[in-house]
């Protein structure tokens, strides 16, 4: 077939094919605990549910502007100011479709055929694919310990090529839930600035911080592309609402490519966010966020028991990152044993990261904490066997 070639660097989701199993085992009868789904297990805020219904109500279901309401924008950049100290001019925000949406926009506007881009390894398989798609080749840097799992400068200044034109970062970051510090962001940010490249940097997870203050690359900089989204802090991810944040030159030709790929994020959902930023809401996240935290702080006690803690606890998101290497070099077959002997869902490590995915898996605890405890108690039983 004489199809985009592009396309057959796009690697499935493999977990998808474990919730697959995990749906299969639960309509056979058993009873699975999932914590494979990178999605938050609350609904969206009642508040915000209050305001979708309204704008469908009152009719708020036509097309808004390209790069989103005026008033939500408005609100994001009320967002910044308030929380991150941050003067963000509305007029540099782009409201899209998820920050998937972000994403792509991003990638179509900063990388061409010879591009290269650098990434930290682990990191969400999306960024490799949205940029590949685009043209461009992917530089991914393993990471460790060592730089908090994070790509950091000295990681920039040994890989930046004559044709790398962009470094990725998250914070924090998919797969493990790890940030970047102000000091280590910064750096980043200079040694970029210094090869004159492109930075996106993706705070989907912003918020979602229980060590330290969330911290935005707004802040340090104007030049940054940062993405950011509705869904996982604001508890709202199939609204498909994101946001991105770009340098002032490049809102229009990122206008102009949101009109051509989606037209608009959508209007429901824009409305429904306007009621995010209010105190009401930020209250209830706030108590999501404690709740979150407290998980993190189960699974990570029960977890050290059988030797499989992360190196480093993970400061944000809601993702641990493990080394299962004392137990299988097959992060797959680990994951399928685990569901099929025991009924717990994870997800494999190979779908992060380009080395080292087959000795890892990621855990989300995106589930109460009794069934956290049910869950260690059931890893501990199965890796007893092996
Ligand atoms: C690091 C990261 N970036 C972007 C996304 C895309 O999220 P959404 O399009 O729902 O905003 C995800 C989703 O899991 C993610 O983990």
């Amino acid at each position: 077939m004489a199809w985009n070639s592009r396309v057959d660097h796009v690697a499935p989701f493999r977990v998808m094919h474990l919730l697959e199993m995990a749906q299969a085992r639960e309509a056979a009868g058993f009873d699975v605990i999932h914590l494979e789904v990178g999605e938050p297990d609350f609904a969206t805020p009642a508040p915000i549910i209050a305001a979708g219904q309204k704008a469908l109500t009152n009719g708020h279901t036509r097309y808004t502007p390209a790069a989103g309401l005026p008033a939500l924008r408005e609100a994001i950049a009320g967002h910044y100011a308030e929380h991150f100290n941050a003067t963000v001019d509305p007029a540099r925000i782009l409201v899209t479709p998820g920050a998937s949406g972000a994403l792509l926009l991003a990638s179509q506007l900063l990388v061409e055929t010879g591009s290269r881009v650098l990434m930290a390894d682990p990191n969400y398989p999306c960024n490799r694919h949205f940029m590949a798609l685009a043209g461009a080749e992917i530089d991914a840097v393993s990471v460790g310990r060592e730089s908090g799992w994070q790509l950091d400068a000295a990681m920039v200044a040994q890989h930046w090529r004559e044709e790398t034109s962009l470094a990725m970062l998250a914070s924090p970051s998919n797969p493990t839930g790890h940030t970047l510090s102000a000091q280590q962001l910064a750096a980043v940010l200079d040694a970029v600035a210094e090869r004159e490249g492109e930075v996106i940097v993706d705070e989907i997870y912003q918020g979602l911080n229980y060590d330290d203050a969330p911290l935005s690359a707004t802040s340090l900089s104007t030049n940054a592309f940062v993405v950011n989204s509705f869904s996982k802090y604001f508890g709202m991810t199939g609204w498909r609402l994101g946001w991105l944040v770009a340098p002032e030159h490049a809102v229009e030709p990122l206008t102009r490519l949101a009109q051509n790929m989606f037209l608009a994020a959508p209007t429901p959902s824009q409305h429904a966010a306007l009621a995010a930023f209010t105190p009401e809401c930020r209250a209830i996240l706030e108590q999501r966020r404690e709740t979150l935290k407290e998980r993190r702080q189960v699974l990570l006690e029960g977890l050290a028991s059988l030797g499989l803690a992360p190196d480093l606890p993970p400061q944000g998101a809601f993702y641990l990152w493990l080394d299962i290497s004392r137990y299988s070099r097959d992060s797959q077959s680990f994951c399928e044993r685990l569901l099929l002997e025991e009924n717990v869902a994870i997800t494999p490590g190979i779908d992060f990261a380009v080395r080292g995915g087959e000795h890892h898996v990621r855990i989300a605890f995106t589930n109460e904490v009794a069934r956290l405890e049910e869950a260690v108690a059931r890893i501990a039983r199965f890796v007893s066997r092996l």
